[in-house]
């Protein structure tokens, strides 16, 4: 018999058990749901609602169905749909009719919301290392390549040299707010739930100060309506897990496309590569592109959840019980890969040489001349339109801009003087770009710096 049988003539259909079961998943919020039943039972005592012997065995009883699920001594029945009531009815299995008196001032709808409050908690913590692992990694990463110039690239088309280093801080800047956005949904889901009862509150004298304590949440919440039906801190996870894939595709992006044999910039290493069944030169990034590929189950899973609770009217709905497998599968997703690529990454090799070679043509240092004569008096628009016209003779004489005589500058330019050369050297344009935030040597230097320090901070 269920646990809410009393109500019902007939048992259910064995399909309908199915389909109206959660436990298949939710059964992984079984710590969440013993330690929420803990903290329960001990306000029920401390409030004279239930007696402390009664409270001591319900806990010895919860405790010891922890370890048989622990153990895998536990058998999870569909007929008992979901986590709460498994645990519920082992409880009053072991301890008799005392445990029946654990639900009291409580419902299934407080339960499962802090149930998976905890739950994101906890993985959001562990997801929180897992970036700050990955910032320390894009760190060294750059420190070893701080000398290495490369093209930076706008359009996919290449722009100014930059540092290697200062290319790869750019994701760590994207991690470090992703960092702080899932900070930021922790706090503000820092809230406890249990004590809405169904949806309305309870007419027990029950202290939810002191249950949210016991579990380490930071205040309760204010409405007993929305604590049932709000979902937005799973939405908000799901989004910020998102927003860490989007960026984490990206960089798999550029990998991809850097091991090509036409960019060849980076080298995987051949743990992190697979080869082809037919094509024995091949040597595929599949790692960087099944990170990029599971982006998309994990946009899959935000919209289901918002399309989930579009048009939910108050309070508790049976819909939202579709709010774990998403989120679930997303946390399971993004620790994966996170974890994966900064390995990937760490083994990458660098190829410098082909960086610093794909320098040349593509005239990347034509903005310096430019700025040169504007620094010499011309206005930045007509020396716009100068090199311009550089570029053009360059490209007609098959001619790089550093290879021209001085006497043939002036011949566009009366401003061009013995420094020129200097001036637009691809050193000089790295490592001269020093506004704060860019890439020359001294800016870089303080990114860097920052970037520790962060790291320091974060890491305690
Ligand atoms: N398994 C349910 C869920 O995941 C738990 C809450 C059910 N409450 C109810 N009144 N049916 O949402």
């Amino acid at each position: 018999m269920k646990l809410w049988g009393g109500r019902f003539v007939e048992g259910s259909s064995k399909i309908l058990e199915e389909f109206n079961a959660s436990i298949n998943f939710d059964k992984r919020m079984y710590a969440e749901d013993i330690e929420g039943s803990i903290a329960h039972s001990k306000m029920l005592a401390k409030q004279g609602i239930i007696s402390s012997e009664e409270q001591r065995a319900m806990k010895d009883g919860l405790l010891e169905i922890k370890e048989e699920i622990e153990a895998e001594n536990f058998v999870f029945h569909i007929e008992d749909e979901d986590i709460h009531m498994a645990i519920e009815k082992r409880l009053i299995e072991k301890i008799g009719q005392i445990g029946g008196k654990l639900h009291t001032a409580r419902s299934r709808n407080d339960q499962v919301a802090v149930d998976i409050r905890m739950y994101l908690k906890k993985e959001g913590t562990l997801i929180k290392k897992l970036l700050e692992e990955l910032m320390g990694s894009i760190l060294n990463k750059s420190i070893e390549n701080k000398e290495v110039i490369m093209p930076g690239y706008t359009h996919l088309q290449r722009a100014q040299p930059i540092s290697a280093a200062h290319h790869f801080m750019a994701y760590f800047q994207m991690f470090k707010r992703d960092y702080e956005r899932l900070e930021q949904s922790i706090e503000r889901m820092d809230e406890l739930p249990l004590g809405a009862g169904a949806l309305a509150g309870t007419t027990y004298n029950i202290d939810r100060e002191f249950v949210a304590k016991e579990l380490g949440f930071e205040k309760v919440t204010e409405n007993s309506i929305d604590t049932v039906s709000d979902r937005d801190f799973i939405i908000e996870m799901n989004f910020v897990i998102s927003m860490i894939s989007m960026h984490l595709s990206r960089f798999c992006e550029e990998i991809v496309v850097w091991s090509t044999t036409e960019f060849s910039f980076v080298e995987m290493a051949d743990t992190y590569s697979t080869g082809s069944s037919i094509m024995p030169q091949k040597k595929n990034p599949d790692v960087a592109e099944l990170i990029r590929g599971k982006t998309g189950r994990i946009y899959g899973n935000l919209v289901g959840i918002m399309t989930v609770m579009k048009g939910l009217p108050l309070a508790y709905n049976k819909d939202t019980q579709e709010d774990k497998e998403g989120i679930f599968d997303s946390i399971d997703t993004i620790k994966i890969s996170l974890v994966i690529f900064k390995e990937m990454f760490e083994t990458m090799k660098i190829n410098a040489d082909r960086m610093y070679e794909n320098l040349e043509g593509g005239f990347i240092n034509a903005t310096d001349v430019a700025d040169y004569l504007a620094k010499k008096g011309v206005p930045f628009r007509e020396a716009h339109r100068i090199v311009g016209e550089i570029v053009v003779y360059c490209e007609v004489n098959k001619r790089k801009i550093s290879e021209l005589k001085l006497g043939e500058f002036k011949e566009f330019d009366e401003a061009f003087g013995e420094d020129i050369h200097k001036k637009i050297s691809l050193e000089s344009c790295v490592w001269e770009r020093n506004s704060y935030g860019g890439t020359g040597r001294k800016a870089l230097e303080v990114q860097m710096n920052n970037g520790k320090k962060y790291l320091e901070k974060i890491g305690g």
